[in-house]
C-alpha cells in the first residue's frame, strides 16, 4: 500500500509571519487614491451627515487637507466640486468656470505644494446642474431623454479647465457615449496632450450612490440615471464599455461601485491587464461600514482592511476609498490584521 500523507495546506497559515510571506495580496497606501469635496462660499469644514468622518472642505482649505494626506503616504486625489444651488444651471455652465471650486483647488495646492500630489479631478455636469443630471435634458417625440452630444461639449469644456488649473488626470463619470475620446481631442487641441483620463468606463445605476448625493447636491430632480448608468445586471456589456474607451484613449479604466461588483473588476482586469485598473469604493459602502461600526456590530479596522484586500484581489490596481486615510493610520501605526 502506497503511503498517502494527508496534504496540510494548513502548514502555510501557521503563523502570522508565514501568512505574511505567502500572502498573495497586500494592502499599501500606494494603491489608495482619496476623494475629496470642496464647496464654494464657506468657511469651515461641513460634516456630510451620511458619510462619517467625511467633510465638504473650503476651498483655500485644499493644500493643508491634500498636506496632511500626503504626510501619511496618500499621495493621489480625486477632486469634487459643490456649489451652492443658485450658481447652478439648466447647461451646468459652472462646471467650465475657472473660478469654481475644482480649478481654484488645485491652483492653490499646486502654488502651495508644488506638482507632487496627483491630482485627478471628476469630470461631470450633475453638481452644476439645477436638474441634478450628469447630461442636458433634452424634448424628444414627446419624452424627455438626456442628450448625449450636447453634453461632451460641455464635459470636453470642463476637462480643459481642469487641466489648465494643474490636473494630472480627469476621471469623466457621467456615462455618456464618446465622452472619452471628445475630452481627449479638446485636451490634445488645447496643448494639454501630457493631462490624462481615468475613464469611469464601468458605472453602474447604484444605489450605493445615496451618501454622495448629499455630498455633493447632485442627486437627480427628477427621473434616475439609468438611461446612462450601467444596468446592475449586466457584466459581459463592461467588457464592451471597457473596449470603447480604451479605443478612445483611456489611460485608466475604473469600475464603480468596487465591492458589489468583484466579478466585473475580475474579468476586466483579465481582459485588460495592459491598462491600471481602479475601483470606487463608493460612498453608501463606507456608510454602512460606518454605520455598523457605530453599533459595534462590526470590528471596523478588520471589515476595511478586508473590503479593500477583496477589492484588490478581485484584480484593482487602485482603490478610489473614503477609507484612505483611515487605512493610512491604521497602516503606520503597524496595524495589521491577518
Ligand atoms: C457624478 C458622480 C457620482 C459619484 C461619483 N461621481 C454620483 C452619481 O453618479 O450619481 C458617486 C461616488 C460615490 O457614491 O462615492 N456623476
Amino acid at each position: 500500500m502506497a503511503y498517502f500523507p494527508v496534504l496540510r495546506p494548513r502548514r502555510l497559515r501557521a503563523k502570522k509571519s508565514i501568512r505574511d510571506l505567502v500572502a498573495e495580496t497586500n494592502v499599501s497606501v500606494n494603491d489608495l487614491m482619496l476623494p475629496l469635496f470642496f464647496k464654494e462660499g464657506i468657511r469651515e469644514p461641513e460634516p456630510i451627515e451620511a458619510m462619517p468622518g467625511q467633510y465638504r472642505y473650503p476651498v483655500d482649505m485644499a493644500p493643508k487637507i491634500v498636506q496632511e494626506a500626503m504626510e501619511l503616504g496618500i499621495k493621489s486625489f480625486l477632486l469634487f466640486g459643490v456649489i451652492p444651488d443658485d450658481k447652478k444651471d439648466f447647461q451646468g455652465t459652472a462646471a467650465y468656470d475657472p473660478e469654481g471650486p475644482v480649478p481654484r483647488a488645485i491652483r492653490l495646492i499646486r502654488r502651495e505644494l508644488g506638482d507632487e500630489p496627483a491630482i485627478f479631478t471628476d469630470v461631470c455636469i450633475c453638481g452644476y446642474t439645477t436638474h441634478g443630471h450628469c447630461g442636458i435634458p433634452v424634448e424628444r417625440r414627446g419624452r424627455k431623454v438626456i442628450d448625449n452630444d450636447s453634453t461632451l461639449k460641455i464635459i470636453a469644456k470642463m476637462a480643459v479647465t481642469h487641466a489648465e488649473a494643474g490636473a494630472d488626470f480627469v476621471a469623466p463619470s457621467g456615462m455618456m457615449d464618446g465622452m472619452v475620446k471628445a475630452i481627449r481631442e479638446a485636451l490634445d487641441n488645447e496643448g494639454y496632450s501630457d493631462v490624462g483620463i481615468m475613464s469611469y468606463a464601468v458605472k453602474y445605476a447604484s444605489g450605493f450612490y445615496g451618501p454622495f448625493r448629499e455630498a455633493a447636491g447632485s442627486a437627480p430632480r427628477f427621473g434616475d440615471r439609468r438611461s446612462y448608468q450601467m444596468d446592475p445586471r449586466n457584466a459581459a456589456e463592461a467588457l464592451k464599455e471597457a473596449a470603447l474607451d480604451v479605443e478612445e484613449g483611456a489611460d485608466i479604466l475604473m469600475v464603480k461601485p468596487a465591492l458589489a461588483y468583484l466579478d466585473v473588476i475580475s474579468i476586466l482586469k483579465e481582459a485588460f491587464p495592459q491598462y491600471p485598473l481602479a475601483a470606487y469604493n463608493v460612498s453608501g459602502e463606507y456608510s454602512m461600514v460606518k454605520a455598523a461600526a457605530e453599533k459595534s456590530w462590526i470590528d471596523e479596522k478588520l471589515v476595511t482592511f478586508e473590503i479593500i484586500t477583496a477589492i484588490k484581489r478581485a484584480g484593482a490596481d487602485i482603490v478610489i476609498t473614503y477609507h484612505a486615510l483611515d487605512v493610512a493610520r491604521w497602516l503606520r501605526e503597524g496595524y495589521s490584521p491577518f
